[in-house]
């Protein structure tokens, strides 16, 4: 699923995305514009997305892969409770030699 998120103005400012497995295991992703960044838009706009996907989708587990250099991404991702996955749990996910996966356990609570 993917979600188009607006600035106050209507204007695109990014879109997040999560992929729901049967199993309920679910990958998180977010792009926004580098004219909207810096500004808290994105943690919001992926903190209402889990809730979204929890609440209504029955997500379990989120994933979130990030390149290890990436540090805006790994810092929205710490902000929301996301933490270092362990090895056998990142190896069955789709990542790369220099990403880091990331994951948030349900029943969480997203800080306001
Ligand atoms: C990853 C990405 C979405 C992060 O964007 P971002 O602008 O850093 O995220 P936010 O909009 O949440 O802004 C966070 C910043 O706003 C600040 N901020 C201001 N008000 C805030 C608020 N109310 N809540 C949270 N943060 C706030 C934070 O302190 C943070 O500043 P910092 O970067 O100096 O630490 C963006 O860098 C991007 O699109 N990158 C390209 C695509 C990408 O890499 N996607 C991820 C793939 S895994």
């Amino acid at each position: 699923m993917n979600w188009i998120v607006r600035g106050e103005s209507g204007a695109i400012a990014g879109y997040v995305q999560s992929t729901v497995e049967e199993s309920g295991e679910t990958n998180v992703a977010y792009v926004f514009c580098p004219a909207v960044r810096g500004q808290g838009i994105a943690t919001a706009a992926v903190r209402r997305m889990l809730d979204i996907v929890v609440s209504e989708y029955q997500a379990t587990v989120l994933f979130i892969v990030a390149e290890t250099g990436n540090l805006p991404s790994l810092m929205l991702a710490e902000r929301l409770g996301f933490t270092a996955a362990p090895p056998e749990v990142a190896a069955r996910r789709q990542a790369g030699p220099n990403d880091v996966v990331l994951w948030l356990r349900v029943p969480f609570r997203a800080e306001a």
